[in-house]
């Protein structure tokens, strides 16, 4: 069986773009994969978090991957700083990486961009994120499309360390949806949708309410021409509500542009709230129930262990590449 890894932050509200784009992966793709799903904490700490506030989200983003369907009796679901070998090859992907290449990584770029005090580990964050891939031999990383350039890197890392060294690292596979790699903000559709967007009408996040939903859809935007039609360029707006419909109510999008010929926005932007409403009900339910349980922190503790064995032996076996320490079996 191949395997794959993938994490998301817990730095505040999951949205419909972190759904869409990375979990509803996770869940097609837990059956035929070995799967390792991590809550990537120590990513979240390279900009402020608060003690108490990450720890709260750590949490519930753990209730949130096992409500949107992740079976913990499938894939291995743990927190990244419960495993420390994910620091320990961080600092080796470090050292293998050159301070140009991180500083060309359009999210370092964007997120330092004008800040006067940018901490260090912003720079070394995509160093951290291939080791926390390449821990696991992994074949397959499936993400939305904003981590392209993290994983061209990762392969990078892994090929450069394979040549120096000896051949230790898997060369892992990027993985995007077909549709949904990059959902927009419903405020600024030529924007990504973001958690960290200070304006949250412009995402939705799954543990909205049905009220909340149907309000932020309603206020969308969109354009004047009121015809439903898929034109990312001159009608971003409509396209990505027609991207999220089709996702999410299992319709192609030419079959949605046929249903709506001749309708308006109004009628168009309802039945999507009622579908995004209807997708989340269940895992709402799920969540809550969860979120007060000890059932949350067995899964998590043997999600730890099962992910502590896998990363000490590539660990190992990267130690004793590059001579580190005495040699171990
Ligand atoms: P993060 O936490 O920002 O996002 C988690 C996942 O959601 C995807 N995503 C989106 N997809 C579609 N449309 C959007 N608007 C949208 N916004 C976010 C992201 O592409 C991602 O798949 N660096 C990563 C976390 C990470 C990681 C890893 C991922 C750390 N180590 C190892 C994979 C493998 C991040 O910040 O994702």
């Amino acid at each position: 069986m191949k395997t794959i890894f993938s994490g998301i932050q817990p730095s505040g509200t999951i949205t419909i773009g972190n759904y869409i784009g990375a979990m509803m992966q996770f869940v097609e793709l837990q059956d035929e994969y070995n799967c390792f799903f991590c809550i990537v904490d120590q990513h979240a700490i390279t900009v402020p978090q608060d003690p108490a506030t990450l720890r709260k989200n750590i949490r519930s983003l753990a209730a949130l991957y096992i409500a949107v369907g992740i079976d913990p009796d499938k894939a291995t679901l743990f927190i990244q700083s419960e495993v420390p070998a994910h620091a320990q090859a961080g600092w080796i992907m470090q050292c293998v990486s050159y301070i140009g290449e991180l500083e060309r990584m359009t999210q370092f770029k964007d997120k330092s961009a004008g800040k006067e005090a940018v901490s260090a580990s912003l720079l070394t964050y995509p160093p951290l994120m291939a080791a926390d891939i390449l821990l696991y031999n992994t074949d397959v990383v499936p993400v939305g499309e904003d981590q392209k350039q993290h994983m061209e890197l990762t392969r990078d890392l892994a090929e450069r360390f394979n040549k120096k060294y000896r051949e230790v690292l898997t060369i892992p596979d990027i993985r995007l949806p077909k549709i949904g790699a990059r959902i927009m903000s419903l405020q600024e559709p030529t924007k990504k949708m973001s958690k960290s967007d200070p304006n949250n009408k412009a995402f939705i996040t799954p543990l909205d309410e049905p009220n909340q939903i149907i309000k932020k859809i309603k206020s969308a935007v969109t354009d004047s021409e009121g015809i439903v039609k898929y034109d990312m360029e001159h009608k971003p707006g409509v396209s990505n509500l027609l991207s999220i419909y089709s996702i999410l109510g299992k319709k192609s999008i030419s079959e949605l542009e046929e249903l709506y010929q001749g309708k308006g926005y109004g009628e168009f932007k309802g039945d999507l709230a009622e579908v995004v409403v209807n997708v989340f009900k269940p895992i709402q339910e799920r969540y809550y129930h969860l979120i007060e349980s000890s059932e949350l922190d067995a899964i998590l503790d043997r999600g730890a262990e099962r992910a502590n064995q896998v990363a000490n032996k590539t660990l190992k076996k990267m130690e004793n590449a590059m001579g580190l320490g005495r040699k171990r079996r």
